[in-house]
């Protein structure tokens, strides 16, 4: 099929290079002349694993291509997927669909031939409804549905998740939307559930998955402070729970918080939502409440270890908001670190891929250090923020070697305690007394 994928972020980018993997012809439109010509030159704009080699092998075989031209993009498709940011605004948090909407008005005068057009990004309820009107407007005689096609990829995954799906969400209104989108995904047809819906309740199936998601989040950290107090252990009352298979085994891991560009966007989308319709989802509210308190809890945890010191140096280990990305966007770590900053901390920070993302956050109001042993360097304390491979098993004697005071706070319970602790070290991992 021929698919114009309109947007080459982290949603865009992964399911466009996908999609030719599949045998479609794909193009990618973006208005970032930059984005595009760096693409055009094979280079890629984001990191993801396993990304790459797909990448240049579909650019080779020409079932990839770039461009900024909307029409070049859209004219022949039979499928146009939106796969644009949806921002937050930043007073009400509501998802900002001003880029869903021009690209929208944009496309429609492209339109030739029946199209369906998939919305991708993570979008309110009723947004197929505004994006169908808008291209109605347009372009009256176009020939088209608008569908919903969430998007369930995980940073760090993405290409893994796109080849191996819990399950396809399609909301269309039309049969014949529906029957397209069934050929697009016809290489998944037996070994996934696809679920066809209505499209609204798409949309609500991705806001609500989301929610969902952060709230098990919030609720396992607090299991861990629970247990903390209360002296059993977070990681066996995790196993212990997730062996239960209404519950899952999954999304039970406690940390400093959930980041990233979804969660913590999507979470309030869905509040402010709730509002606008009159409806208490206060589950919601509470998670996005005890999520923002966790990172101030977290900074007084680390400072806690050097209440001493006046002026305490903090090596941190990881920038990005989670294992396998270099996103710091929302990250737990960043918000963490910001608040050590304005307590009077020293920071020396490591991240295997995020250096530079952090660098553009937070300049020059931290030192970066060229690996994790010398970020170490003469600090009063190590805290471990991002779950890096990297970071598991350390050369404790080394690392002990750098540091002022062998002193570990372990918030994604990476390093093994006991060893740590025959090594000479004190280590607090979260949810263990
Ligand atoms: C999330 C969802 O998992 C995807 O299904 C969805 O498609 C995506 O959002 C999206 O809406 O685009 P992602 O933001 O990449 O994916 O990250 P996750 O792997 O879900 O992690 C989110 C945050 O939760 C991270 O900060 C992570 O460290 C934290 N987390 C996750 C925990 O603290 N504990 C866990 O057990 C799992």
């Amino acid at each position: 099929m021929k698919i114009g994928v309109v947007g080459t972020g982290y949603v865009g980018l992964p399911t466009g290079v996908g999609l030719a993997e599949l045998g479609n012809e794909v193009i990618c439109i973006d208005k970032d002349e930059n984005k595009i010509s760096s693409l055009k030159a094979g280079k890629l704009t984001i990191f993801e694993d396993g990304l790459e080699d797909l990448f240049v092998k579909n650019v080779q075989n020409g079932r990839i291509r770039f461009t900024t031209s909307m029409q070049e993009g859209v004219e022949n498709a039979d499928i146009v997927i939106l796969a644009v940011g949806t921002p937050p605004n930043p007073i009400t948090k509501e998802a900002d669909m001003k880029y869903i909407h021009a690209a929208a008005k944009e496309l429609a005068q492209y339109i030739n031939g029946y199209t369906v057009v998939a919305v991708k990004s993570t979008v309110p309820v009723n947004t197929g409804d505004s994006v169908e009107k808008i291209i109605t407007e347009q372009h009256p005689k176009g020939e088209f549905d608008v569908v919903s096609l969430p998007e369930f990829l995980r940073e760090g995954f993405a290409i893994h998740d796109f080849f191996n799906p819990d399950r396809i969400i399609v909301g269309a209104n039309s049969t014949r939307a529906a029957q397209m989108i069934a050929k697009l995904y016809e290489p998944f047809a037996g070994k996934t559930k696809i679920l066809y819906v209505h499209r609204r309740s798409s949309e609500t199936i991705k806001y609500a998955s989301n929610a969902f998601l952060a709230m098990k989040i919030q609720y396992i950290n607090e299991m861990a402070d629970f247990c903390e107090k209360s002296g059993a252990d977070i990681y066996e009352v995790a196993q212990g729970m997730g062996l239960d298979s209404r519950i899952g085994n999954k999304f039970l891991n406690p940390g400093p918080g959930y980041g990233g560009f979804c969660f913590p966007k999507d979470t309030n989308a869905m509040a402010y939502m709730g509002r606008a319709y009159g409806v208490n989802l206060s589950l919601i509210e509470a998670t996005i409440r005890g999520n923002d308190q966790r990172k101030i809890n977290m900074a007084d945890r680390i400072l806690q270890t050097v209440k001493d010191i006046p002026e305490p140096k903090i090596a941190v280990w990881g920038t990005a908001f989670k294992g396998g990305t270099d996103d710091c966007r929302e990250s737990p770590a960043m918000q963490i670190i910001q608040i050590l900053l304005e307590r009077g901390a020293k920071i020396t920070v490591y991240d295997p891929q995020a250096m530079d993302n952090a660098r553009k956050i937070l300049g020059d109001s931290v030192a970066y250090a060229p690996d994790m042993y010398t970020a170490a360097d003469e600090a009063d304390v190590l805290a471990v923020l991002t779950e890096w491979e990297d970071f598991k098993t350390p050369d404790l004697q080394k690392l002990k070697s750098q540091l002022k005071t062998p002193k570990i706070i372990d918030l994604r319970h990476l390093i093994n305690r006991e060893t740590a602790q025959a090594n000479g070290f004190e280590i607090f991992s979260l949810g263990i007394k």
